[in-house]
Order: structure tokens, then C-alpha cells, then sequence
């Protein structure tokens, strides 16, 4: 794994521009860092996501649960399962007959939701995956009982376009006709309100950011001086992009296992993308990758949507 982190960071940071692969965001101190940021007022998604969930927990208990087969309740970057658990209680009050298989990068968020999971629902049949998507993806059996998929917190949105399609492509390939994918995508709305999601006030978004640098300097015997860096995030909304970048104040030269990584001043490293859509894009999404959208459900404002793909 450590091998791995080292070898995907020199070649980011070897790269120009700069980049870092977003999925190492998420240690400890990140599964934590991303708590508190699903609480702040402004990143509105968690709450758009979870009012979804509460209101249509029942109609997609319906379309999950055939009769008294039972089903695989498959979530990719399952995170603490806060949203999740408001299906997983109200299908287990209501004798729903299925297995939940969280898969997820960090160990560290796993470990505590199988915990929590025990103690909330010691009924629940629960399954932990720990390992990378397309990992999984590979590993993934397309056998056997029915498969619903969730995909949620617009994690589909960290992809670029070619990797999102590759992802569900392979997705599709790996279900059978008639399972069933549910995905939260976040939609294109104001770009002040997009881009505050991104830059809170007290600085929780930044610090996310910056865990980055802390695991390069604890992992790796990094140096960065993280006084030296700026958090910045832009949106822009043609694309519908969000990225984030890390962007050296002054020129200097930082190592990390021994090799030196040259900045210019104000150059930026790339660390990730949150792509926001529209239902037009979605549709393509799904019908470019094998599925077809069943039904969009979307909150109040329609800020978020969660939509249900058929295979
Ligand atoms: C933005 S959080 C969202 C968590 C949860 N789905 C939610 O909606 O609240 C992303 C989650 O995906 C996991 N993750 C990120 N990149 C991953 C990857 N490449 N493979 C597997 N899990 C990944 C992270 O560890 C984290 O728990």
C-alpha cells in the first residue's frame, strides 16, 4: 500500500502540471476531516442527500426487494454510512431479506462503521470490502442473488468523464439485467454556493486539502512546509467543474524520500475534481455506459438528485 502511495505521488508530483490522486485523502485524520465537513453549513450536499433518503426510503424499498429473494446491497465508498443507515434500519424494520457490502479505500472508516453497524443493527448481514473501486469492481461476482448498487455523496463526480464512464461500463458488465444502481450526482446551481461547499469559513475544506501534504510528510519522509501553500479551489460553470488545488507561494524545492520536487512560484498541484451535472449529462452517462435512468429523485431545492439506473 505504502509502496503504491509512493509511487503515485512521485509521479504526480513529477508531472506538469502537478497532481495528486484524491483517494488519499482518506486516513484517520481524513475519514474525520470529511465528518466535519459533511456538517458545515455550506457543504450542502450531505443534507440534500440525506432529506432524499428519508423520503424515498420506501418506494426504494419496493424497487429493491423482489418478493422474498434476497439481495446484495452493494455501497462503493460507503464512508460512515450516515445516509445509508436510513435505508438499512427502515428495510430491516420491514423484513427485507439482503446482505450490505460496504467497500471503501480506508480501512480506518470501515472498521468503524462494521462497529457501529454491529451495535445499531446486530441483525444486519454485513460484508466489509476494503480496497480501491476498480479493484473491487474486478473482484466483483455477477452471479448469484440480485445486486443494487449505491453510489452516493456525488463520489462519481471525483472521476473525470472517461473515468466515470470506464467505472459504470464496467459496472454494467459486471450486473445482470434487471439489478439496479443508485448514484448521487450534485447539479449545476449557483457557483457561489458550489464553490463555498468547497472553501468554508473555518477552514475544515482547507485542512482536508492539506492532509495530503501531512500524510506525505508522515508516509513518505516528506518536508512540505504547509505555511508555504494555499488552499484554492474554483469552479468553473461551463463544465460544471470543481477542482482543487494546492498552490506553492514562493519558489522552493521539497523532497520527499530523498527526491527533490521543484516549485516555481505560484505553481499548483491538482488534487481533485467534483464535477457537477445536469440531467442531460446523467442520461448520458448512463446510456453510454449500458444502463438505463429508471427515476430521478431529487430534494426540495433540486440541488442534488439520486438516480436510479437499470442495467
Ligand atoms: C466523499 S466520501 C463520501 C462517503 C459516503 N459515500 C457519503 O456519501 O457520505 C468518499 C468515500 O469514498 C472513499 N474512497 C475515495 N476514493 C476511493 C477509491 N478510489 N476506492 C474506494 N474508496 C474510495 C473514501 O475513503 C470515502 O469514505
Amino acid at each position: 500500500m505504502i509502496e503504491q502511495f509512493a509511487r503515485d505521488v512521485l509521479d504526480g508530483l513529477q508531472q506538469y502540471p502537478k497532481t495528486l490522486p484524491s483517494k488519499y485523502f482518506y486516513d484517520k485524520k481524513g475519514d474525520e476531516l470529511f465528518q466535519q465537513i459533511m456538517e458545515l453549513d455550506e457543504y450542502y450536499l450531505t443534507r440534500c442527500e440525506y432529506e432524499i433518503f428519508r423520503t424515498h426510503k420506501a418506494s426504494w424499498l419496493e424497487m429493491f426487494a423482489n418478493a422474498t429473494e434476497k439481495f446484495n446491497l452493494i455501497e462503493f465508498g460507503a464512508g460512515d454510512g450516515f445516509k445509508t443507515k436510513v435505508l438499512l434500519k427502515h428495510f430491516l424494520d420491514n423484513g427485507a431479506n439482503f446482505q450490505y457490502v460496504p467497500i471503501d479505500i480506508s480501512g480506518n472508516v470501515l472498521k468503524l462503521l462494521e462497529t457501529s453497524l454491529g451495535k445499531e443493527y446486530p441483525d444486519l448481514s454485513v460484508r466489509c470490502i476494503q480496497n480501491d473501486y476498480f479493484k473491487a469492481l474486478e473482484s466483483m461476482e455477477n452471479g448469484g442473488s440480485r445486486n443494487i448498487v449505491l453510489f452516493l455523496g456525488s463520489n462519481i463526480g471525483n472521476f473525470y468523464d472517461e473515468s466515470a464512464i470506464t467505472f459504470l461500463t464496467t459496472l454494467s458488465q459486471r450486473l445482470k439485467p434487471g439489478d439496479l444502481v443508485l448514484i448521487g450526482f450534485d447539479l449545476m446551481k449557483d457557483p457561489d454556493v458550489i464553490l463555498k461547499a468547497y472553501n468554508d469559513d473555518k477552514g475544515v475544506t482547507a485542512a482536508f486539502n492539506f492532509n495530503l501534504f501531512d500524510r506525505i510528510n508522515t508516509e513518505l519522509e516528506g518536508n512540505f512546509d504547509l505555511t508555504k501553500f494555499r488552499h484554492c479551489p474554483v469552479y468553473d460553470p461551463l463544465t460544471g467543474t470543481t477542482s482543487s488545488y494546492l498552490v506553492s507561494t514562493e519558489q522552493q524545492t521539497i523532497e520527499i524520500m530523498d527526491t527533490a520536487i521543484h516549485f516555481e512560484a505560484w505553481e499548483a498541484i491538482h488534487t481533485e475534481i467534483s464535477q457537477k451535472y445536469n440531467l442531460k449529462e446523467i442520461t448520458r452517462l448512463a446510456e453510454t455506459s449500458g444502463f438505463s435512468v429508471k427515476q430521478n429523485f431529487f430534494d426540495g431545492r433540486r440541488y442534488f438528485v439520486n438516480s436510479v439506473w437499470q442495467r
